[in-house]
């Protein structure tokens, strides 16, 4: 990697005219500084520049509106150290990745080094692409890995040991997005979180409570309990989080790249802690790693363009797969999170999430029939198998699993220019593992949950068995993360994501039907009940006491079974308006989460 290098991609000729034009930026400036500023200084968010031309001078833009550069993430700090990158002339790309490491420091739930996810991109002019950065089984994995000296399946070997998990992705992903699409220099994206890892921050209150919460499943690892506890005891919200051994990892990836991770003393401290642990990456796994680009999947709903990621994730291709069943409905009229909104929903995920099951894999290992599953006529073919006054039943022979908790993260990025970036990472479970590599300071992922648990063995309690997502060497494991991009004629118009294992599909399919089919501002989309269905177990849940009890009983009487509570995840999401208004929309669900505007 060329770390000196500056700027690779041209943006110049792309900026809106808007953004080109002083006079309406004196005119309003005043104004505007007036009514953005204060609101911004109380949201912790930096000062707006002037509105863009093409919004009328008197239109009041709120501290999560801008015109040029927004950032929404699961961490007010994170936010702000992507902003910041934006405001000193840095692209989507550029505040992604650093926005992607400060959560490393700030959200160990699921900020990760240790893990891996997915980045879809937009580009300005509409190209896109989509970069893979998911973990990859060690060279020793087999598809029998989980498996106990007796035969039976193992869900501890398969969620809680070293071989639980997955050759880290999270680094070789952000530094191939940045020697293909960023424009500032390395070192300066990673400084960011050197600093808050070195300097320490100020613990909120979210990830106070979080630590605590999550005490027992840390103090497992010494590392781990010398890392995020103090004298082994919870911090309190307020506390200054210093964390030296990430700093000085941090320190090597900022200096050396991705070699900084995968090659030197960080792949020694991880091949060492594997040797205590039992686990089985190599140093020549950490040295293989490889992350890829690979065309964006992409489908069309109601006249709006869906961009989301392919294989190795499940997510793009079931929501897609979904949204085209749900055109052939009149939805609006039906009403949303009315009785047969959510049967017809609840049916297009039944179908998605069982094709899903028998199909996604790697698409380096398997061929998953992505042009059929995505395809309106193959939605047409489902349709006619919904009856749309009775819940259809899922048969088992292949079931979903129920391990995920809800600790992924999912962030959006939207630069002045339009560059649109939408990532989904993760450690799988929250805090990964739950163990800190000793000396390096980062938790590591139990991602090797996500690979079948034993083949052939499909049952009711939610193991799939099914041939296409059994680990081998060097293979990915089906994810479920969709990030996603939604533009109409040309112009974007959505970025969001989520975390929350199975229910992210779901959750992601309602924010885009939010905004699309109901015209809702962001913050509500975002903020509105959703409902999950995923084949099997054949099970409804509605979040919260999301809807009411007469449609609760609506919902029985055609045949389904209905779970209320729960939470589904936070999709930190931004919608672009017509005249290039970005409105972030954290999603509250997550106490730190922050917009932060450029
Ligand atoms: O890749 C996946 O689909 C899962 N490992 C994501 C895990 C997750 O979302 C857990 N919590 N949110």
């Amino acid at each position: 990697m060329n770390l000196s290098r500056i700027r690779r991609s041209s943006t110049a000729g792309l900026l809106p005219p808007f953004l080109l034009t002083s006079q309406t930026r004196a005119r309003s400036s005043s104004l505007v500084r007036a009514l953005v500023l204060v609101p911004a200084l109380a949201f912790g968010v930096a000062c707006s520049r002037p509105p863009a031309s093409s919004v009328p001078a008197n239109v009041v833009l709120s501290e999560t509106q801008s015109t040029r550069g927004m950032v929404v993430s699961a961490s007010a700090i994170a936010s702000n150290a992507g902003r910041d990158v934006l405001a000193a002339g840095g692209n989507a790309v550029d505040a992604a990745i650093a926005t992607g490491l400060a959560l490393a420091v700030t959200y160990p739930t699921a900020g990760n080094i240790g893990g891996g996810g997915f980045m879809v991109i937009r580009f300005p002019d509409g190209r896109t692409t989509t970069l893979d950065f998911r973990e990859m089984a060690p060279a020793a994995s087999s598809p029998n890995m989980f498996v106990d000296s007796t035969g039976a399946y193992s869900a501890s070997r398969h969620h809680n040991t070293h071989i639980a998990v997955g050759v880290p992705g999270t680094v070789a992903g952000f530094a191939l997005a940045h020697s293909k699409y960023g424009s500032r220099e390395w070192k300066s994206l990673v400084e960011p979180a050197v600093r808050l890892a070195v300097d320490g921050f100020v613990i909120p209150e979210g990830l106070a409570g979080s630590l605590r919460g999550t005490r027992n499943k840390l103090a497992r690892y010494p590392a781990s309990l010398a890392a995020y506890y103090k004298n082994g005891e919870p911090y309190a919200a307020g506390d200054r989080l210093i964390l030296s051994d990430l700093g000085r990892t941090l320190e090597r990836i900022r200096d050396n790249g991705r070699d900084g991770f995968y090659t030197g003393e960080t792949a020694r401290l991880i091949v060492a802690e594997m040797e205590r642990g039992g686990g089985l990456i190599t140093a020549k796994d950490l040295a293989g790693y490889q992350a890829k680009e690979r065309p964006a999947v992409r489908g069309t709903y109601r006249g709006f363009e869906i961009i989301s990621m392919p294989p190795p994730s499940s997510g793009g291709v079931a929501m897609i797969q979904m949204l085209n069943i749900l055109e052939g409905y009149d939805l609006k009229s039906a009403g949303h999170n009315s009785p047969r909104y959510i049967h017809l929903v609840t049916e297009s995920m039944r179908r998605a999430f069982r094709d899903r099951a028998q199909h996604i894999g790697d698409p380096d290992f398997v061929k998953p029939p992505v042009d059929k599953l995505t395809s309106k006529a193959y939605a047409t073919e489902l349709r006619k198998t919904i009856d749309e006054n009775r819940a259809s039943v899922s048969r088992a022979t292949e079931l979903v699993a129920d391990y995920e908790s809800d600790e992924t993260t999912h962030y959006s990025v939207v630069d002045a220019n339009g560059m649109a970036v939408s990532v989904t990472y993760t450690l799988e479970a929250g805090y990964g593992l739950g163990a800190v590599v000793a000396g390096a300071g980062f938790l590591l992922n139990n991602e090797m949950g996500d690979f079948n648990g034993k083949p052939g063995l499909t049952d009711s309690t939610g193991l799939i068995g099914t041939a296409a997502n059994v680990a081998r060497p060097g293979k990915r494991m089906v994810s479920s993360m969709t990030p996603a991009i939604v533009a109409k004629d040309g112009k974007l118009v959505v970025v969001t994501g989520s975390p929350g294992g199975r229910t992210i599909i779901n959750t992601v399919l309602q924010v885009v039907l939010n905004v699309t089919e109901f015209g809702m501002p962001i913050d509500s989309a975002v903020a509105a009940a959703r409902i999950h269905h995923q084949w099997l177990p054949d099970r409804l849940s509605i979040e919260g006491d999301g809807v009411p009890a007469s449609t609760v009983s609506a919902l029985e009487a055609m045949g389904h079974t209905v779970r209320m509570g729960g939470r589904q995840g936070t999709a930190h999401s931004i919608h672009v308006d017509s005249r290039g208004v970005r409105t972030g929309g954290p999603d509250k669900r997550d106490r730190d989460a922050g917009a932060a505007k450029q």
